[in-house]
């Protein structure tokens, strides 16, 4: 596979040039030949804005071009504004893929400062009565207080960085306090999960399962399952509890067993509108990235994760990667942001790191080990 993956990574580096001359906010979603920022009206908003920062310092290495360093700084240094926003949970998206990576791969450790403050104000979104990490906040018409949800694992990166650099404690414990509560709140027997978990904020008791972006609520939305076994493997190497290896396995057994032939999921896994419904390339990219955690971690069963990461990602280069754009691009097509808000049939930025983070594991094992702290497990390496 070695061919595709070069070829596509030339092609993502190519594009990349172009979205970095063109650019002029944080980009979402592509479609229609534009890029659109996402809206920024709730601290929320700025979810996004770590992963365009991500893949420019992925960019950045395998080239060794001091443009794409020249822009991965620029863009990093502006998002160093945000490391005290309490107002949103996703600070480890925001930071980890910016300002740790950017530390690690440069060997500048200054650019650990802010993420460590960052860590610090998202451990504030603890709820220590439900042992969990609030999602939301208040927006004039609903209380958001005791939303915890899926999305939230991939923010766990960061605080358990700043308790390994730090040697204090509490970042870690909160993470794992949440993993824990999340692991019980919405991952399923069946290895599925829900999207949304609703507590009572002054008891901490569940009080339901809800799905925001998926089909329903006993449904399961695919780039929410991504996140939970992405995120759970990554609990797992940094505590080594076997719940959260168990939980990872299940949870990418229930991936394979649902995946379509071509391996990049449907939105939802279990909409009844399969196979005349919208496919998520996003939810495809961030599989193949929690796969190869999972392989990283799991010897006994390295080489089917390995395996599966693999052939997702020959299918996303083949059948889902937009080659020669000649201008501003994202890097795949078909990802689904929200199907329920009509928000589908796009690039998305997000499936675009992982896309690059995942061509990043197999084409160059070395840059993926300095950026994301995972040591790739060559197919076979495990029997
Ligand atoms: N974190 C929101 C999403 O995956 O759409």
């Amino acid at each position: 596979m070695t061919a595709v993956f070069e070829s596509a990574l030339k092609q993502s580096i190519e594009t990349t040039r172009h979205n970095l001359k063109a650019l002029e906010e944080f980009p979402e979603s592509f479609q229609q030949g534009a890029w659109k920022p996402i809206e920024k009206e709730r601290a929320a908003g700025h979810w996004v804005d770590g992963f365009w920062a991500g893949l420019l310092w992925l960019a950045y290495a395998h080239t060794g071009d001091p443009s794409l360093r020249a822009g991965a700084e620029h863009w990093t240094n502006k998002l160093a504004h945000l490391k005290t926003n309490s107002g949103t949970h996703d600070l480890g998206f925001i930071f980890y893929l910016s300002h740790v990576i950017a530390g690690r791969l440069t060997g500048d450790e200054a650019w650990f400062d802010n993420a460590m403050i960052a860590a610090h104000t998202l451990t504030k979104r603890f709820n220590p009565r439900g042992e969990y990490l609030q999602a939301w906040d208040d927006d004039g018409i609903r209380k958001w207080a005791g939303r915890s949800n899926i999305d939230l694992m991939m923010n766990l990166a960061l605080l358990y960085w700043a308790s390994e650099l730090t040697g204090d404690a509490e970042p870690a414990d909160i993470a794992t306090q949440h993993a824990r509560t999340s692991r019980l709140a919405l991952v399923r027997g069946d290895g599925s999960t829900a999207h949304v978990a609703d507590f009572d904020p002054d008891s901490g008791l569940l009080i339901r399962r809800e799905q925001y972006q998926g089909y329903s609520h006993d449904s399961c939305w695919s780039r929410g399952q991504a996140w939970a076994l992405y995120g759970f493997a990554t609990c797992y190497r940094h505590t080594r509890i076997p719940a959260f290896l168990k939980t990872a396995q299940a949870t990418a057994d229930y991936t394979i067993r649902h995946l379509p032939a071509d391996l990049v999921p449907f939105w939802d896994y279990n909409s009844p509108h399969i196979p005349d419904t919208y496919r998520d390339s996003s939810a495809a990219a961030v599989t193949a990235c929690g796969l190869l955690e999972l392989a990283a971690l799991d010897a006994e069963n390295a080489s089917r994760w390995m395996e599966t990461a693999e052939r997702i990602l020959v299918s996303l280069c083949e059948n889902y990667l937009i080659r020669n754009a000649g201008g501003p691009s994202s890097l795949l097509r078909d990802g689904a942001r929200s199907v329920p808000a009509n928000l589908m049939e796009h690039g998305l930025i997000y499936g675009d790191y992982y896309f690059l983070e995942a061509l990043t594991a197999f084409t160059r094992p070395d840059i993926y080990r300095r950026a994301l702290d995972v040591q790739i497990v060559p197919v076979g390496a495990s029997e």
